[in-house]
């Protein structure tokens, strides 16, 4: 039986992962930022040492822009050293590693979609940690899957749920209109993370939903499916509710999994159906 260690199971992702794990074909470790504080490297290399895992999962991360942005050296601490601490034993155990990383990599100034080989230059603190922490992992483990994903809502506090829930109070949303992007379900992009864990197709990857729309086509389309009648005002990113400063155009280009051609992706439209669907909305 596999051993598998996840890390940060209880976010967004991290919790979309644990709930598609098999348990009668993976034995699972399960650890979040209280069993297991990832930029601690000497409990990180005892608990890889002691488990042994086959392949480590890296979901656990700073994903707060705005906190990282006030708060560079704990950004760099979690995104950066805690994922090299992670690349450090994955190398040592010979474990696979799988670490989670983002469209934030980029500048968003292309206005074309990003492929795996454009060059990153991310302009947040956040895109900068997470980017060192992509370079650490390309570093220290031969046998990583960075992928990197986008505009990502699973169960808990994100965009979809912050509109439905100010969709029901209030009246008029003020929503971005220069921010595009592909929103993805966490239950596609783990449906991906474990496919491709069980691969030696090591690399960079772009997976998100396929299509592109703005913030504000975003909101639209998740008020038409739940059939909640509320304005929503387009305006700039400054202006907006629910929406942190991000590059204005940052679509993923899925240019290693067409070449690998044998793994379909669904629409962010009917991703989000699905995901609404299992919400109970
Ligand atoms: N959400 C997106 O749109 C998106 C898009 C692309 C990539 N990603 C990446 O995907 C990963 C997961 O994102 P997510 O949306 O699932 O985030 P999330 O919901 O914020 O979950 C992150 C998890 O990491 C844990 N954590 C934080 N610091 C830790 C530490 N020092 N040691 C161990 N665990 C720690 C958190 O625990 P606490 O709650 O206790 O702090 C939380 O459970 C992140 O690396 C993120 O950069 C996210």
């Amino acid at each position: 039986m596999l051993k598998v260690w996840l890390n940060g199971y209880s976010g967004q992702i991290g919790s979309a992962i644990a709930k598609l794990l098999d348990p009668l074909q993976y034995e699972i470790f399960e650890t979040d930022k209280d069993e297991l504080d990832i930029t601690d490297i000497e409990n990180v290399m005892s608990f890889g040492e002691m488990n042994r895992p086959d392949i480590i999962i890296n979901c656990a991360g700073m994903t707060d822009v705005e906190k990282c942005e006030n708060n560079k050296e704990e950004a760099f601490r979690v995104n950066a050293i805690g994922a090299r601490n992670l690349s450090i034993i994955a190398g040592k155990i010979s474990a696979k590693l799988v670490h989670i990383s983002t469209d934030d990599v980029f500048n968003g100034t292309k206005e074309k979609p990003f492929d795996e080989f454009d060059e990153p230059n991310p302009i947040s603190v956040y895109g900068k940690s997470k980017l060192a922490g992509e370079r650490y992992v390309k570093e220290f483990t031969k046998k990583h899957f960075i992928i990197r994903s986008s505009w990502v809502y699973g169960h808990g506090d994100n965009f979809v749920s912050k509109i439905i829930q100010a969709a029901q109070n209030e009246d008029i949303l003020k929503i971005a209109n220069d921010q595009f992007g592909t929103p993805t379900s966490a239950d596609e992009l783990a449906k991906f993370i474990i496919y491709i864990m069980n691969t030696n197709e090591y690399g960079t990857y772009h997976m998100t939903c396929n299509g592109v729309c703005s913030r504000e086509e975003f909101a639209r389309e998740i008020l038409q499916q739940l059939k909640i009648n509320a304005q929503i005002i387009p305006v700039t990113t400054n202006q907006a509710d629910f929406t942190s400063r991000h590059p204005s155009y940052t679509v993923l280009d899925h240019l290693i999994l067409s070449i690998l051609n044998d793994y379909q992706l669904i629409t962010w439209q009917d991703a989000l159906s699905h995901y609404l669907k299992k919400e109970g909305q």
